[in-house]
């Protein structure tokens, strides 16, 4: 290993004091660990556990059309975006947007763009690894058999069960917040780069087995139709801003993910290809998640719109029924896990970087401030689905109000701030520079969607929802 690649293999996953210069700070070793550390971060929880859960209490088709819309409008602009801010501004979120915005000539408050940013990632993560936890805590139930011959309703109860143990939640959300903080802080060289290799092409082998499963054993065709034949009668302004929430969220937008991981991002590597393969792999992904369940949802007589425990009480219900349906289910826990780290490092990682080079602080100080921080604030996550269930912010409990306040307000936010901070605060030409688009028309097609399309879309989405249009 090359001194370089050294550092690259260790930005993410060692402890380099390097990484507190920016002269200094390491890249990733090459474009395709960029891609597959961009894939791991976008492919999470997000794809398996929410886009179905969430399609399921939207009404479906309508809600996913309009997901696809936003990720196509708005996802895949912002990305670019990010990413090349990153890249330009080589440091944390806050960073890297003050330095351009110095560079612009431009007043560097616009720095919020970035911090607010590692803020959002820092909330989402609290309670983003509680929901890793019961991914963990699924991995021994469903090896030692649990699940064999379970219908509907005794799946259910296993969940409830789950929920109704703090105990047990605390354990495994402390274990995902150790094993993130490990990886993040010291990890192994190389490990992220390592772990992606085989998680990837695994994950998507295991969910195409899944669908075909789903596909001979459940209600395909009502699941198609559900997932694909959009009703518009099924969509309400509140759905349109959880579309627009969950494409942020699921291409981890607006909480500055994208851009550190920008900020280790060779020269030269084209920024506009990479986005778009990022996003696709992360939209086959979802699609995949929701061929593989409805089939079983309608199947199974269950309800689409069960909720947050829908993949948690469908899934286990046809591994206790398909042969060596324990190893396939334990090694599909196994595989939501490590695609839940991948994602949690990105959303640790801006406000790590903010802490060692804002403050100086040491990685290994970081990782415990933050660490600390986020197993307290995560205890309200655990609480909201036992001791206090009951207590609830705009009927809402804490974790569905912190889920909802990042997801569906503050990314949109940051995503509102970072496009107008790029299209109408940063020069023409810098961008243009920056993004290395050498097709003039692309580059204009992207740049004037940057400035009016989403811009306009996110504001829309926004006064539509406070009722005001
Ligand atoms: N995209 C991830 C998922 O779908 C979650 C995630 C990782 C994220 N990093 C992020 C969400 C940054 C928002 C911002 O599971």
């Amino acid at each position: 290993m090359t001194d370089k690649s050294s550092i690259a293999a260790g930005t993410l996953g060692g402890a380099s004091v390097r990484t507190q210069q920016s002269a200094a700070r390491g890249l990733w070793s090459s474009r395709w660990v960029f891609f597959l550390a961009a894939t791991g971060s976008a492919v999470g929880l997000g794809n398996i556990w929410k886009f179905p859960y969430i399609t399921g209490e939207n009404g479906g088709g309508a809600f996913v059309l309009v997901y696809l819309g936003c990720i196509l409008l708005i996802g895949i602009p912002l990305l670019m975006a990010e990413v090349m801010i990153g890249r330009r501004g080589r440091q944390n979120p806050d960073g890297a947007v003050a330095r351009l915005a110095r560079e612009a000539g431009a007043n560097t408050k616009w720095r919020v763009a970035g911090w607010l940013g590692g803020l959002t990632g820092f909330l989402i993560l609290s309670f983003y690894l509680v929901v890793a936890g019961w991914a963990l805590s699924y991995i021994p139930t469903t090896l030692s058999g649990t699940f064999s011959g379970v219908g509907g309703d005794a799946s259910g109860e296993l969940f409830n069960g789950l929920l109704a143990s703090p105990m047990r939640l605390i354990v495994c959300g402390t274990l995902v917040l150790a094993a993130t903080m490990l990886i993040v802080g010291f990890g192994v060289r190389g490990g992220l780069e390592r772990s992606l290799r085989f998680l990837m092409p695994g994950l998507f082998v295991l969910l195409v087995g899944l669908v075909g499963y789903a596909a001979v054993t459940g209600e395909f065709l009502q699941a198609l139709e559900f997932l694909f034949v959009p009703d518009f009668s099924a969509l309400t302004a509140t759905s349109v801003l959880i579309a627009l929430g969950h494409a942020f969220f699921t291409l981890s937008l607006g909480a500055g993910a994208m851009m550190v991981y920008g900020s280790y991002l060779p020269e030269g590597t084209s920024i506009a290809k990479t986005s778009v393969l990022v996003a696709l792999a992360d939209t086959v992904v979802a699609l995949l998640a929701g061929m593989a369940i409805f089939p079983l949802v309608f199947g199974n007589g269950l309800e689409p719109g069960a909720g947050p425990g829908l993949i948690f009480v469908t899934l286990p219900i046809a591994f206790g029924q398909m042969p060596l349906g324990q190893v396939v289910g334990g090694l599909f826990f196994v595989m939501l896990v490590i695609a839940a780290l991948t994602s949690a490092i990105s959303l640790s990682e801006p406000s790590i970087a903010w802490m060692t080079e804002r403050f100086g602080l040491s990685r290994l100080k970081a990782v415990l401030v933050s660490g600390g921080l986020l197993w307290v604030l995560s205890l309200g996550s655990v609480f909201s689905f036992n001791l206090w269930a009951d207590y609830q912010l705009f009927g809402k409990t804490f974790f569905d109000s912190l889920d909802y306040l990042t997801t569906n307000w503050l990314m949109p936010l940051g995503g509102l701030m970072t496009v107008l901070f790029t299209g109408w605060v940063m020069k023409e030409q810098t961008v243009r520079d920056a993004i290395g688009i050498r097709h003039g028309g692309l580059f204009r097609a992207w740049w004037l969607l940057l400035r009016f399309g989403t811009p306009l879309a996110i504001v829309l989405v926004f006064l539509n929802l406070s009722g005001l249009i």
